[in-house]
């Protein structure tokens, strides 16, 4: 690993890191959105409901700081028997540096450390980087969802890692 990435410190979200963390998020993910079945749909509905009462947050932000920047995020949420990363994007300028594999390092041991033993995720059919990044990192396809992204009408492998 090469001597930037060694000083990569990836770390939860905190307030300040908002607009940097966003930036990286609209470059990658600006106009994506989503098809939901019934399931999901009441799922976030849920979660919405409980977290406007302050009960549970399921969503949280995980960021890659490199020399006071921010080079990378991802959002994940915590399910009943697993992690699903909801989000992950490293800073375009940043690529091929080892950054999103120090996210998925922490992603994994955070998985660990709360006795969950799967980590999921979508990615877009076309995404050649991801699903090239995501396999590296031992994830393997658990099937195709087809037209998952609304915005374009793709699909997306849905990726499972078992630890
Ligand atoms: C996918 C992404 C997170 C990878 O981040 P990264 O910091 O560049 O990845 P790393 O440097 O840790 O790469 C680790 C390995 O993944 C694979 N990989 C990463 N990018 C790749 C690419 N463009 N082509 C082929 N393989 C790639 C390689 O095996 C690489 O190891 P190597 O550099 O020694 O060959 C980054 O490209 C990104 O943010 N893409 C846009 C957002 C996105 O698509 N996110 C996923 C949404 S589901």
């Amino acid at each position: 690993m090469n001597e930037p990435t060694q000083n990569v410190k990836v770390r939860p979200l905190q307030i300040e890191d908002l607009k940097e963390a966003r930036r990286i998020n609209d470059f990658w993910f600006k106009g994506t959105t989503v098809r939901f079945g019934f399931c999901g749909r009441l799922r976030f509905f849920c979660q919405y409901v409980l977290a406007s009462l302050g009960l549970r947050l399921d969503f949280l932000w995980v960021v890659a700081e490199l020399e006071n920047q921010i080079v990378g995020f991802a959002v994940y949420e915590v399910c009943r028997k697993e992690i699903h990363i909801a989000r992950f994007g490293v800073d375009p300028e940043k690529l091929r540096m080892g950054i999103g594999t120090k996210m998925m390092q922490w992603l994994i041991k955070e998985s660990a450390s709360r006795n969950k033993r799967i980590v999921v995720l979508e990615a877009r059919e076309t995404a050649f980087p991801a699903l090239c990044f995501y396999k590296s990192m031992g994830f393997k396809t658990a099937k195709i969802i087809h037209r998952f992204y609304s915005d374009t009408n793709e699909g997306a492998h849905f990726m499972k890692l078992t630890l």
